[in-house]
């Protein structure tokens, strides 16, 4: 016949009071992985967003020589150019990738002004369209259209605001610099995308 095992002793030393103390600490310990998830998650997103390569434009916001003057038909027919730029990242360097494109036209013998070819509504390439009283700009996806100057022709326009400005400089050798800079897409104000 098999004797049964004795029980093993009951450690009695662990009364109520070890249990709170055992309790607290718990409690401390989950306060503390809580605060530094807290705590960590935007610094994360931060460096993420801040190392993210689609978000940087190496020159754009910068002057950037386009053309010269005397490329420019002086009747004031705009002429799309592509902006070629360094793209840089948090890790490489790209030379002399388009990064844009934008519209020229020669409004007096030595003032350009100079358009974002970005449709302010959906973010597609505006065209220019040659007309008998001067020409305009229209977007082919939903059939916005703009003066030469950008404005809006139309009250019932899908595009939230006219076409978006950039600034011009002319040297005095006749070269064409532009400010070149992108603007977020569907606001009526025109906002300098980051
Ligand atoms: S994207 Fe130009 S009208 Fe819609």
């Amino acid at each position: 016949m098999e004797t049964p095992s004795p029980t093993p002793p009951q450690d009695n030393s662990a009364g109520p009071a070890a249990a709170e103390q055992r309790r607290g600490f718990l409690a401390q310990a989950i306060s503390l992985v809580l605060g530094t998830v807290t705590l960590l998650v935007p610094a994360v997103v931060g460096i993420v967003s801040f190392l993210n390569p689609l978000r940087q434009h190496g020159q754009a916001g910068r002057f950037m020589r386009l053309t010269s003057l005397d490329v420019l038909p002086e009747d004031g027919t705009p002429r799309k150019f592509p902006v070629i730029a360094d793209r840089t990242d948090a890790w490489n360097r790209f030379p002399n990738e388009p990064i844009g494109a934008v519209f020229l036209r020669r409004v007096k013998p030595d003032k350009v002004e100079a358009l974002q070819v970005v449709c302010p509504h959906a973010g597609c390439s505006i065209q220019y369209e040659a007309t008998d009283d001067g020409g305009k700009f229209f977007c082919p996806c939903h059939s916005a259209s703009f003066d030469l100057s950008g404005k809006r022709l139309d009250e019932t326009s899908p595009s939230p605001r006219d076409l978006d400005t950039l600034d011009v400089k002319v040297e005095s050798d006749g070269e064409v610099l532009v400010k070149f800079q992108s603007f977020e897409t569907g606001t009526a104000k025109k906002v300098v995308k980051a």
